[in-house]
């Protein structure tokens, strides 16, 4: 009898602790299932499940099945959605800034791409996020921009008009302008019917998508160009994090940061492995340097450093790399 009183004294108390919540996060991405941003969001969701013994369960929702970035970014504002990870170029949309972290030739590797998005400047760009409601977690990125043209392409005259996809935002937009082709701006889960059907003559794409989508069997050229990265931005609502408590935010912040980085590393190879098989499957590549572009590249940052200030920073930061 006195052991069970004992027992009691001990256990009473616990049972009367506050238990952290359970939680449901949902996480947006625009990348289909076999994309490596799902691939990560998926190993970042059964690492919360485990390390929060089950209590944080993220459930995904990739292809865009919640709507396009911009509509996402406002379901993060009002708390509809917790988390995405979407391309820096709906931050371009709002934050003009951003769009220094689509200059062309800025970073020539993944790795460089890796080292300048967690440098000082990138990372400073990433708490501004605050100001749009939104909780900045890291970066990371897709393969290096290529180009996929459906006709034979020999010089950059071959582009001059020709209506090429690029994501929606004013400098990627503006790089195809100046560079002589339409840009015609179309997202992710669109493209592939896009290109088919003969919507756009080309598009801005990495080796990835090329050949996972299939874009490679409608290519007459892949323009090897390597020209811009494609930056990631893993974020959680403003709203939704001030309802988490502390630890449960420093968990997801790291596993999230853990998972974002692991994709910098596996681009390293992945674009050479996805650049191996296309060139194995015979298709005609083009390989080109900045200078294929003439004069359009130095256009480009003659305007772009007045529009985003961090970019003189960014390209000070990339030069030392
Ligand atoms: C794109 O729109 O080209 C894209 C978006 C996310 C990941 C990869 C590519």
């Amino acid at each position: 009898m006195k052991i069970i009183k004992a027992m009691l004294c001990y256990l009473m108390p616990l049972m009367f602790l506050p238990q952290a919540q359970a939680r449901d996060l949902r996480l947006g991405l625009i990348t289909p299932p076999t994309h490596q941003w799902t691939k990560a969001a998926e190993a970042f969701a059964a690492d919360l499940g485990n390390q929060s013994n089950g209590r944080l369960k993220v459930m995904i929702f990739p292809s865009g099945q919640l709507g396009n970035e911009a509509q996402m970014l406002q379901q993060l504002q009002t708390g509809a959605l917790d988390m995405a990870f979407l391309t820096a170029g709906e931050m371009a949309n709002r934050r003009p800034d951003f769009a220094a972290l689509f200059a062309p030739y800025l970073i020539k590797t993944p790795q460089q791409a890796q080292q300048l998005l967690q440098g000082k400047t990138a990372s400073q760009m990433l708490d501004e996020l605050n100001s749009l409601g939104l909780v900045g977690l890291g970066y990371s990125m897709a393969g290096l921009r290529q180009i996929v043209m459906k006709n034979e392409v020999k010089t950059v005259a071959d582009l001059q008009g020709t209506k090429v996809r690029t994501i929606p935002i004013e400098p990627e937009r503006d790089f195809w302008i100046k560079v002589g082709a339409a840009p015609t701006p179309i997202p992710l889960p669109a493209l592939y019917d896009a290109f088919a059907n003969g919507q756009v003559d080309g598009m801005q794409i990495d080796f990835e998508g090329t050949w996972n989508t299939r874009y490679l069997d409608y290519a007459g050229t892949i323009i090897h160009s390597s020209h811009m990265m494609l930056p990631m931005v893993g974020v959680a609502s403003g709203r939704s994090w001030k309802s988490l408590d502390n630890k449960d935010r420093e968990l997801i912040s790291s596993l999230a940061k853990q998972h974002l980085n692991d994709v910098f590393s596996i681009y390293e190879k992945l674009d050479q492995d996805y650049l191996k098989k296309i060139q194995d499957s015979g298709a005609r590549i083009l390989e080109v340097d900045r200078s294929f572009f003439g004069s359009a590249v130095d256009q480009w940052y003659k305007e772009w450093r007045i529009k985003a200030p961090s970019l003189p920073k960014l390209e000070a930061e990339a030069a030392t790399l």
